[in-house]
């Protein structure tokens, strides 16, 4: 199988590149940027380097290093960005801080013929996110098009095979993005595109195999996706060797425990459940906090991990980690740190178990595809996201097993009515929330003083922003109905109308 690596200098798009290569059916990957030659002429069909964007500026002391030799490998290089400068300036040319940052789409003037940016027009838009620039090249280099704030915008040595774009194909503002990366890839390269799910699954238990050996190993499965696919990987490596733990924390969603326990039995997978529910509302008492909350409940949950882990000797911890997960708390050497993400930041500084991620260069859909071809159930790979903390921060307040059970059962006829409508697997998720707060009602002619319950139904390409969904108010009608007449502790039922931004999709 043919393979392009991508070297990563902390650019926001490193990962975006890897996946845009992988979706032209060609196997890339993302290694750090400093990687030693050696180690990448180990990896077998490798037939083309990219050097990915970053934050630090070329002309630094500081800036990322790069190991000159992978200029002998004799496999084409293309710098993006940063990466475009790094190569001109290891080929002899020069950077200096551009007059005027491009940040951006900008309009690229091709000026020549050549394999990099064949098919594209004299005039195209690209985007741009730069403020230095080539300023210099050596001669034996040609320079393909420019912008009317950066000279040399690309370049290409063809006998050298050193490709440069200042401006990122990966991103689809760059409307013929896609066909520069595939004539990189195909044209300039000669990969053949032979990548298929298979092979990932095949590269990761190979992986898995190598770095657990025949020790033992742990996993926290939850009935997300992302943990599921985690546990079949590792499972499919070292087999027994993994226990799949579930901690049953008393603020799962309705009957997800027993969904568990059906479909992994199913599957072979060394289970183990844990009920825990007692410790965890023990934990939770008196604490209103939401913060609290979810520190309180993460480090419960390691510290059940640690004492299963001791007892059977287990020696990694594996985490569905996927790639946005860290790349937004910064974990890639190079880039910028935007925000903790939870089940990142929840790991102990100093743990005694060693860390293993076999998802952590992959995304949520490519996950999703994986798990189909491991035969998880639809039923598992449809679900709605689930935060880690449970239902305990759907309980605004105090939590107690009263409440959660109440919320429970709202969330559940949210999501069994959105399946009813058809509209379960078009929303981001659907769920409820248990307020603190009782209002006066009037059930079967008489008053009552009961609850609150909100109903929160989202849509979201990504998680990062959200809109409240335009449901026809048959369908909330049905909701708000079923919650008061099947929950007898609640008797009302509001919508949350807010977006995100300002409003989280949670509401702790
Ligand atoms: P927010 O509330 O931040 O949620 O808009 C965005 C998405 O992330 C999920 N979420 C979490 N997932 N641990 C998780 O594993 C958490 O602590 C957590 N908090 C929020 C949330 O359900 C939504 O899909």
């Amino acid at each position: 199988m043919h393979a392009i690596a991508v070297l990563d200098f902390g650019g926001q798009y490193a990962h975006l590149i890897a996946r845009k290569i992988r979706e032209l059916g060609v196997y890339s990957f993302v290694i750090e940027g400093d990687c030693k030659k050696e180690k990448l002429a180990e990896i077998q069909g490798l037939k083309g380097i990219v050097l990915s964007g970053g934050p630090a500026s070329a002309s630094d002391k500081n800036a990322p290093k790069i190991d000159r030799e992978i200029l002998k490998l004799h496999v084409p290089i293309l710098g993006i960005c940063y990466g475009h400068q790094l190569l001109a300036k290891l080929s002899g040319g020069k950077v200096a801080k551009g007059k005027n940052a491009e940040y951006g789409k900008t309009e690229l003037k091709v000026l020549n013929k050549s394999l990099l940016l064949a098919g594209l027009k004299e005039r195209e838009i690209v985007w741009m996110n730069h403020r230095d620039t080539v300023v210099k090249l050596p001669s034996s280099f040609n320079i393909l098009a420019s912008t009317q704030n950066c000279k040399i915008a690309a370049f290409e040595n063809r006998e050298k095979g050193l490709y440069g774009l200042q401006f990122h194909p990966e991103v689809s503002h760059t409307i013929k993005g896609k066909r520069i990366l595939a004539n990189f890839v195909f044209n300039i390269c000669k990969a053949e595109p032979s990548y298929k799910e298979k092979d990932i699954i095949n590269k990761i238990v190979e992986e898995a195999k190598q770095t657990i050996g025949n020790k033992k190993a742990i996993i926290g499965l939850s009935s997300g996706i992302d943990s599921s696919t985690a546990a079949m990987l590792v499972h499919k490596a070292i087999g027994k060797n993994l226990l799949a733990v579930y901690i049953d924390t008393g603020l799962m969603r309705y009957r997800e425990t027993e969904l568990v326990k059906r479909v992994f039995s199913k599957l072979g997978l060394n289970l183990r459940i844990v009920n825990a529910k007692k410790r965890f509302f023990a934990a939770l008492k008196n604490v209103k906090n939401p913060e609290r909350k979810r520190h309180i409940i993460g480090k419960l949950f390691i510290k059940i991990f640690e004492e299963i882990a001791k007892k059977e000797k287990a020696e990694f911890l594996v985490q569905g980690t996927i790639y946005s997960d860290r790349i937004e708390s910064g974990i890639t050497k190079y880039s910028a740190r935007i925000k903790s993400h939870h089940n990142v930041a929840a790991l102990p500084k100093r743990m005694r178990l060693k860390l293993y991620e076999p998802l952590r260069n992959l995304y949520k859909d490519e996950v999703r595809r994986i798990a189909k071809k491991l035969g998880l159930p639809k039923e598992l790979i449809k679900r709605h996201v689930f935060p880690g903390p449970g239902l305990a921060i759907r309980v605004a307040g105090e939590v107690t097993p009263k409440k959660v059970a109440i919320v429970r059962k709202a969330s559940y006829i949210v999501e069994e009515e959105l399946k009813k409508a058809k509209l379960y697997d078009k929303v981001w998720m659907g769920f409820a929330i248990l307020l603190p707060v009782k209002s006066v009602g009037i059930q079967g002619d008489a008053r009552t003083y009961k609850y609150a319950v909100v109903v929160r139904i989202v849509c979201s390409e990504d998680a990062m922003t959200a809109n409240f969904a335009k449901l026809p108010f048959s369908v909330l009608e049905r909701i708000s109905t079923r919650i008061t007449n099947e929950i007898a502790e609640v008797n009302r039922v509001l919508y949350d109308i807010t977006n995100k931004p300002p409003a989280t999709m949670e509401w702790e």
